[in-house]
């Protein structure tokens, strides 16, 4: 049985990520969506309990799918939960890059490899920070994100 594990601040889960979380969930018996704390993202607009409750709702239907807290450091998590791979999405060159240098620094640390997936070309430019700047601002979020997510951001910025 292979475990995978997908982290991400999550703040909040978009249409991208739950695409991601889909597709992954197809090729590993068992999905496990880490809601990660991190302090140099502190902009945010919901607590880590807010966003996992967010993220279970968002992919409630989903059986191999689970969604979990964690503070610390995504291999550790990975370690504690019998994770063999993490699974990312990239959804451009800017990503890419990043994403290359966490691959490499996690496989350094554990010998863990990461799966990135490309990004669906439709959310190809969503970001959580993004819906959460349009959605303080007054704009419309409803094609990027799910109905609760929708539901929670509209309360949060009304
Ligand atoms: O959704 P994000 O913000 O791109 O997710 C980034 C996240 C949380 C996956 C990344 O910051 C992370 O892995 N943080 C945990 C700390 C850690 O493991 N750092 C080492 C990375 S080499």
């Amino acid at each position: 049985m292979v475990k995978a594990l997908f982290p991400g601040s999550f703040d909040p889960i978009h249409l991208g990520h739950i695409d991601i979380a889909l597709r992954a969930a197809k090729y590993f018996d068992e999905l496990v969506v880490a809601v990660v704390g991190n302090p140099q993202k502190n902009t945010g607009a919901f607590t880590i309990e807010q966003r996992v409750e967010l993220a279970e709702s968002s992919l409630a239907s989903h059986q191999n799918i689970s969604v979990l807290s964690y503070n610390g450091l995504v291999v550790d998590l990975a370690k504690d939960i019998g994770a063999e791979v993490i699974v990312k999405g990239v959804r451009s060159i800017a990503d890419f890059e990043v994403e290359r240098q966490m691959a490499e620094l996690n496989q350094n640390m554990t010998r863990i490899d990461t799966f990135l997936l490309v990004t669906n070309p439709l959310y190809g430019a969503v970001a959580s920070r993004y819906i959460r700047e349009i959605a303080r601002l007054g704009g419309e979020i409803a094609p990027m994100v799910s109905a609760p997510v929708l539901d929670a951001i509209q309360k949060r910025f009304a």
